[in-house]
């Protein structure tokens, strides 16, 4: 997902760009660029691959490059390849600007800013975006005007962060459907796509609502709505610390952030007990509330998906409440049977995934309560949502998410006990005991899981030459298995695949042959034995099978070629420490073939596009 930057204060706007930059890698991009008032114009320096290669044009170009107000990018490419020229910024010689979104009429657009005269560079939409602009900067010469006749033309998603030559020192600022904070401080004033941008120098900021159009001085930030009428913005404060976005010591933001899950967990549950008892904190979700919804929907993305199947079983097993879970950009096409009887839960750690946040819009359009599971304050889904429960795991900058999913599953967790007590399904004995489980017998088997890390890493090793590695399980361990297998490809870029253990027989183990690595997930007890019977099924065909499974689990060092035993919790919570384990060794997998562990190749943060 792009990331947008920008600067104007007393200070040299340049090296607070490139650092802005620089803390929203891990957004994912493939190319660079800042704008920059300077001799009267504005000069832009920009390049593909990393923020270092626009470091060393400024320095190759203009040795030192001063100015007091600037905007940057990095760029996820949507239209046009990673190249210099569809690199951001865009504009003309009135105006730069820098775009995270698709704009999805850019087509017409350009036939229409062509007809006018206009000519285009790149392969962008966001340089049609920028000559729509432009277009109507001249015929209006005001800038407000200009960007407003431009959004009632634009269709799809933006944050733009524009730079007109004649308003030196201002910078405008609009969004819709992508993030954009307009963050404040002593020393000048700042627009970001999120707080880990300028946390090295102020934690208080604006979020700018859709619609909304920003004009940010050094030392003033007056929002306009579209009416231009001044809206008065209330100053939030992000209760992150530079610390907190930063890799504290660690090789990689990963293996800090998986470290992070014990206290993540008691973080996120602990103010949410009450005199032994699940308190969700959420008054319009009474008790007569939570027992009207007749079914529940969990919709999410990736690993956000995977923690709600978890919370399906949990939720099922626990309330007895009938759980769909469907991936969100299939969710918001199939014209989804939702009624007010319908709880809808969203699940995300961003709180911008494009497809997720549509999934709530249209839930909501037909009627169902939408719950939000977010992990970013302020964020678009939490405050979309009819109720947002946040999962306090601090920044996630990681592109592969391993703390909030284990802080999105105890939620879950937490949701389940309550449904569960709320419709009588559960004695308060039983939520207390469930709940001291989760509190306190979670974050120490996570701890227990993270002191396995030398036996994760040999593991790692014996595997991470294999072309395909199968993960199987059965039951919860099936729902730990689909998110063990995307864990390790979408870093270590390992093939790999998650079966229902039961599935093998009708078609998938004609992919078993000598040397294939199998994962045998086997943590439910009523379950083993017919894990063990999937296992010597794979190793009749040849499979190198690691069994992952509790202390004294029956036959397994017989049947298996290598046995890892994860610390214990009861049956429904064992997806915690297992999950710690899978994360650690999908981390060692990535270290030791020499991939971007924090960066994959190809992925971004949060997809805030289609
Ligand atoms: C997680 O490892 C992945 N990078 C990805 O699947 C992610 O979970 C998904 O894009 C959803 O993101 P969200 O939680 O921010 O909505």
């Amino acid at each position: 997902m792009c990331g947008i930057i920008g600067y104007t204060g007393n200070d040299n706007s340049v090296p607070k760009l490139i650092e802005g930059l620089k803390a929203l890698e891990y957004r994912g991009y493939d190319s660079a660029g800042v704008a920059v008032f300077s001799d009267g114009g504005i000069t832009v320096v920009k390049a593909k691959g990393r923020i270092s290669n626009v470091e060393s044009k400024i320095k190759s170009e203009y040795d030192s490059l001063f100015s007091l107000c600037g905007i940057g990018h990095t760029r996820w490419a949507t239209h046009g390849e990673p190249s210099d020229i569809n690199s951001h910024p865009h504009g003309t010689q009135n105006l730069r600007l820098v775009h995270n979104g698709i704009i999805e009429n850019y087509i017409q657009l350009k036939k229409e800013l062509i007809e006018a005269g206009y000519t285009f560079e790149s392969e962008t939409d966001t340089e049609i975006a920028s000559k729509l602009i432009d277009l109507n900067y001249i015929s209006t010469g005001d800038p407000f005007l200009a960007i407003k006749l431009s959004l009632e033309k634009l269709q799809g998603s933006y944050a733009l962060g524009i730079l007109f030559k004649d308003f030196p020192g201002k910078i405008f600022a609009t969004r819709k459907d992508s993030p954009l904070i307009v963050a404040v401080s002593e020393n000048g004033n700042y627009i970001a796509s999120d707080i880990p941008a300028v946390l090295k120098y102020t934690n208080k900021y604006y979020q700018l609502e859709q619609g909304e159009i920003a004009v940010i001085e050094k030392d003033k930030v007056t929002v306009y709505d579209i009416g231009h009428n001044i809206v008065e913005k209330k100053l939030l404060v992000a209760d992150w610390d530079i610390d907190a976005a930063e890799k504290g010591g660690y090789d990689h933001f990963m293996i800090k952030e998986i470290n992070e899950e014990p206290a993540a967990i008691v973080k996120t549950i602990r103010p949410r007990i009450e005199n032994g008892l699940p308190c969700l904190g959420l008054p319009e979700l009474s008790d007569d509330k939570l027992r009207s919804f007749k079914r529940i929907n969990i919709v999410a993305c990736g690993t956000a998906m995977h923690a709600g199947l978890i919370g399906r079983t949990a939720i099922e097993r626990l309330a007895r409440i009938p759980v769909n879970v469907d991936i969100a950009s299939e969710f918001r096409y199939k014209n989804p049977i939702l009624d007010k009887d319908d709880l809808v839960i969203i699940i995300s750690q961003s709180g911008e995934t494009a497809d997720t946040l549509a999934a709530l819009r249209l839930s909501k359009e037909l009627g169902a309560y939408t719950l939000a599971i977010v992990n970013v304050a302020g964020s678009s889904i939490a405050r979309e949502a009819d109720s947002t429960l946040y999962t306090w795991a601090g920044p996630e900058i990681a592109v592969a998410s391993t703390k909030a999913y284990t802080v999105q599953i105890c939620v879950m967790y937490l949701l389940a006990i309550k449904l569960a007590l709320c419709n009588n399904k559960i004695t308060e004995e039983n939520a207390k005991e469930s709940l001291r489980v989760l509190l306190e017998q979670a974050p120490e088997a996570a701890e227990m899981a993270l002191k396995l890390n030398d036996e994760c890493r040999r593991i790692s090793d014996k595997y991470k030459s294999a072309h395909d590695l199968f993960f199987i399980g059965r039951g919860i361990d099936y729902d730990i298995a689909l998110e063990a297998s995307l864990k390790l490809k979408e870093i270590s870029y390992i093939h790999s695949e998650a079966y229902a253990a039961g599935e093998l027989k009708h078609g998938t183990i004609s992919l078993i042959t000598d040397g294939t690595p199998v994962i045998a997930i086997c943590t439910e007890d009523a379950l083993y034995d017919k894990m063990i019977s999937n296992i010597k099924e794979v190793k009749a065909r040849g499979a190198k099978v690691v069994i992952i499974c509790k202390k004294g689990a029956v036959g397994a060092e017989e049947v298996a070629d290598d046995v890892f035993y994860v610390p214990e919790l009861p049956g429904i919570y064992m997806p915690i420490p297992t999950m710690t384990v899978l994360q650690l060794i999908a981390y060692h997998t990535s270290v030791l073939l020499g991939c971007d562990v924090d960066k994959p190749r190809n992925l971004a943060k949060s997809v805030t596009v289609e």
